[in-house]
């Protein structure tokens, strides 16, 4: 048995428990032994669940722990705290991916255990695994994404004739939106998970304050009826360009003719151009409890496959990137449009 800890029991922690418990044959075939979750660690005092980061890091069974928490306090703190004791880390934190993944992956190398992130861009969408895994003998040019489910769950209803308000009020009672979903419609959360993929493929260091970023509250009804007549879809977009570099933030105007028109709902679509393979789509739930836990899960079962060493994704040797483009959008258009 890998004794395990979740740290944080919202809608992902809770996700990563119920994964684990039905899906466990599927576990132990995959890693011939079973995964018990030993400590669930929240900061509310919910029955069977610890208060205290110390019992958990002080125990030499725990071999992992995934973090679930979601910002940077005290999430930070305790990722450290856990990598520094030699636990590897799973999260699905992109505000601290962001923030702190170069510092948290050094300590990781540094301590022969991994940090991994895969539940931090794409929700259930094997992305940043098989970008790692698939692509690492390509020079990727581009990548345009979902990446936000609320986001692109609010646009797909607005577009079937619900208002926002309502749409955002579903979303959220789903379970899809941020605790304060400013970070969703105001376009934080996509600029945070572009900010992640533009560093995984390019070996610098973005960071999410580089990104230029636009919402989606001021996209209207009549925005998206417009666009309809005009064979396209307003979908919110985490555009990465490896030539400037840049990374824009933003509603786009997507034609039919490209598979992200087809994205709806609380789904993700990646498409990535490498120099090699071309484009590349990756389509998948970008957010909700069960598939954000499964990307968790993945990334545990990596981890107690690779136990004692360090897993390497490129991200502790990450430096700065010097500086990114802002592109101004077409004058006298409320939105720029895909491929133009
Ligand atoms: N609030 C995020 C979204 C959750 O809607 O995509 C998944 O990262």
């Amino acid at each position: 048995m890998i004794n395990i800890a979740i740290f944080g029991f919202g809608t992902v922690g809770s996700g990563v428990a119920d994964v684990i418990r039905n899906n466990q044959a599927e576990i132990t075939k995959t890693l011939g032994e079973g995964v018990n979750v030993k400590y669930i660690l929240d900061i509310r005092d919910i029955p069977g669940v610890v208060n205290d980061i110390n019992i958990i890091v002080n125990d030499p069974e725990v071999k992992i722990a995934c973090e679930t928490m979601g910002g940077k306090k005290p999430a930070y703190e305790y990722t450290k705290l856990a990598l520094e004791r030699g636990i590897s880390v799973c999260t699905s934190n992109k505000e601290l991916v962001d923030a702190h993944g170069v510092e948290l992956s050094e300590i990781a190398r540094e301590h022969n255990c991994s940090y991994l992130f895969e539940a931090s861009v794409g929700g259930g969408i094997p992305l940043l695994r098989t970008i790692r895994e698939a692509f690492g003998h390509e020079r990727v040019s581009r990548i345009a994404g979902i990446l936000n489910g609320t986001c692109n769950y609010i646009l797909t209803n607005m577009k079937a004739g619900k208002d926002y308000a309502t749409a955002l009020s579903e979303a959220q009672a789903n379970g899809y939106a941020e605790r304060n979903p400013a970070a969703d419609v105001e376009g934080h959360d996509t600029a945070r998970k572009i900010a992640i993929l533009a560093s995984l493929v390019s070996g610098q260091k973005f960071s999410y304050e580089q990104v230029s970023c636009e919402g989606i509250t001021g996209v209207t009804q009549k925005d998206i009826a417009d666009a309809e007549a005009d064979g396209m879809a307003v979908k919110l977009l985490g555009v990465y360009e490896a030539e400037g570099p840049s990374v824009v933030v933003a509603p786009y105007l997507v034609p039919k003719s490209s598979p992200l028109y087809a994205v709806n709902d609380v789904f993700n679509g990646v498409m990535v151009t490498g120099n090699m393979v071309d484009d590349v789509m990756f389509y998948g739930r970008g957010a909700g409890k069960n598939p954000t836990a499964s990307a968790v899960v993945s990334d545990v079962i990596e981890c107690a496959k690779n136990q004692g060493r360090n897993i390497h994704t490129g991200f502790a040797d990450l430096k700065p990137v010097a500086s990114v483009n802002a592109p101004s959008k077409p004058a006298g258009r409320k939105f720029r449009v895909l491929g133009e």
